[in-house]
């Protein structure tokens, strides 16, 4: 058995009989937990569309064998705000309309909430050097920088 802290909820599950039949992170969230906020893009830890935040720091759900993660403070996109009350970063997305498909968000607002929350006033190069690892394949990426600006001001 291990315990996880899920957007406030503390939530048990019962451990893998071996590490091989692991459950990821973003299995965990997605299958057991029906919170489809952290998206499966590659599943291979390089485009960020399944991040989360584990402790407040930017995590990729979809390499984390989820019972490694016993006793963490999980937050996924719904954790973060809601429709009737978004988080600062999801109305500066929705301002800034920085969606055109939309699949790559949900991992940008969660890795953007994380640099805010520790450098709430980054430099262009710190935003960018952050969001690398994030890729939106409909190429919106002047206005998601845009996004973050307006969310750090
Ligand atoms: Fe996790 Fe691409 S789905 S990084």
């Amino acid at each position: 058995v291990f315990h996880l802290r899920i957007n406030g909820e503390d939530r048990q599950f019962d451990a893998p009989a071996s590490s091989q039949r692991a459950t990821t992170l973003l299995q965990l969230l997605r299958n057991d937990c029906g919170l489809n906020g952290p998206k499966y893009g590659c599943g291979l830890g390089q485009c960020g569309a399944c991040t989360v935040l584990v402790d407040g720091v930017a995590a990729r759900a979809c390499t984390m064998p989820a019972h490694r993660l016993d006793g963490r403070e999980i937050t996924t996109l719904e954790g973060l705000g809601s429709r009737q009350r978004p988080h600062p970063v999801q109305s500066a997305f929705i301002k800034a309309q920085a969606a055109q498909c939309g699949y790559c968000l949900n991992g940008m607002i969660m890795t953007t909430a994380a640099l805010l929350r520790r450098n709430a006033q980054p430099t262009e190069a710190e935003i960018r050097a952050e969001l690398s690892g994030n890729l939106c394949r409909c190429g919106t990426h002047l206005e998601i920088l845009q996004a973050v600006h307006l969310a750090a001001t």
